[in-house]
């Protein structure tokens, strides 16, 4: 397990100042948040510290402002939406260091909570320059991470403070960093990874990773077209990268050699349009794809048997949807693995992790976002950890 500390090291806060890098990169619709997911991770470590008597400061970038203030990116567009989740009020501060800093944490009694402007309305952030990483310490007696999600950036807030400060995991990150250790840093094998959206252009580094680590690679969406073309079956219409034929063959290749079985489907449901349960809807073997049909999803047989895959592993990581999920009934490979990957995991014989985007969405979708052992909330940074990357705001925690 990956050594860093935990706010189980901490001592006594009450009094101190702690500065707490959280995600409050909400998906916003009609200018609301429309999901509280982040900030629901990062409630328990505000709260503890918070009841344990430290004036707490959440630090948080919005959208990409880049290095100028935006009033629509201001983080006070949620106060009220963390406000909510804690159920407790919160000072919003329009600064993240200097003298107003400075006053708010004497107006904050112990144990209240203050929220931070936009840290990326400053250059010096995304910039990771020591000056400004600095400026902000100067108000902290301690730093706490608890944005695994935006780990893959080495800013100021989420890599140089965390060298400027003593530094501690927050609950949202451990338990994310104990669920990705339990599935790809020392997993039980045979290992499964699900790897699915429509390219492979954007995932290449995933594969390419994967197939020398997992003993089974499921790959789907449209990205498993590019792979089936790679083996020279006539995908017809389909979403399908054919300049990345010979790549999608090197992949093969390499799983080959590290003995990991690639699996792709040999059924699928095809449709001339994509719309939901189109009239020219039918299921059928690869190899019997029209040249104006699309495949839009893996088929029953194929979903059938990377289920039987499943029921053979101790642990699965998940990626990608299996098909076009957001329109009925493409979504039907994509719900009965999630069905199977829950059902295995309640049972106890796996250990099932699952991040990103639309995977977040296709698990909900399949209602068992509660049933996986672990859904992690972070695109990009879930991404990049299955690249095999080391995160730059989870390395400066490790000291
Ligand atoms: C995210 O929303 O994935 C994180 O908050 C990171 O945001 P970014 O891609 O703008 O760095």
């Amino acid at each position: 397990m990956p050594n860093f500390k935990t706010l189980d090291d901490l001592g006594e806060v009450t009094g101190k100042v702690a500065l707490v890098r959280v995600d409050l990169n909400l998906p916003m619709a009609e200018g609301r948040a429309s999901d509280l997911t982040r900030v629901e991770m990062v409630k328990d470590t505000i709260l503890e510290l918070a009841d344990k008597g430290a004036k707490v400061l959440l630090l948080a970038h919005f959208g990409r402002p880049n290095g100028a203030r935006s009033s629509v990116l201001s983080t006070s567009m949620v106060q009220g939406d963390v406000e909510r989740v804690l159920d407790r009020e919160i000072m919003f501060i329009p600064e993240v260091s200097g003298p107003v800093v400075d006053q708010s944490i004497g107006i904050l009694g112990n144990g209240d909570i203050g929220l931070l402007d936009n840290v990326r309305f400053w250059p010096g952030e995304e910039a990771n320059d020591a000056a400004f990483a600095k400026s902000i310490a100067a108000h902290g007696d301690f730093y706490v991470n608890d944005a695994f999600s935006a780990a893959h950036r080495a800013h100021g807030s989420t890599e140089g403070l965390a060298h400027l400060l003593p530094a501690y995991a927050g609950r949202a990150m451990e338990r994310e960093l104990t669920a990705l250790d339990a599935a790809l840093g020392n997993p039980e094998a045979p290992v499964a990874a699900v790897v699915g959206g429509a390219k492979v252009s954007t995932k290449l580094a995933v594969l390419e990773n994967l197939v020398g680590k997992v003993q089974h690679l499921i790959i789907g969406g449209g990205m498993a077209n590019t792979f089936l073309a790679a083996r020279g079956v006539d995908v017809g219409n389909s979403l399908c990268e054919h300049d990345l034929t010979d790549t999608a063959n090197a992949i093969m290749d390499k799983a080959d050699h590290a003995g990991c079985t690639v699996h792709l489907p040999y059924d699928v449901a095809v449709a001339t349009e994509f719309a939901a349960n189109p009239q020219s809807l039918r299921i059928c073997n690869v190899h019997e794809v029209a040249s104006y049909e699309m495949i839009l999803d893996v088929g029953p047989l194929a979903a059938e048997a990377l289920a039987d895959v499943l029921k053979t592993c101790r642990t699965l990581v998940w990626n990608g949807p299996m098909g076009a999920f957001e329109i009925e009934p493409f979504d039907a490979a994509t719900v009965a693995l999630a069905k199977t990957a829950a059902a295995l995991t309640q049972e106890g014989s796996l250990i099932s992790v699952c991040g990103g985007g639309d995977t977040v969405a296709a698990l909900a979708h399949a209602g068992v976002t509660d049933t996986v052992t672990y859904v992690s909330s972070a695109g990009g940074a879930f991404l990049e950890w299955m690249e095999g990357k080391t995160l730059p705001g989870v390395a400066a925690l490790q000291g």
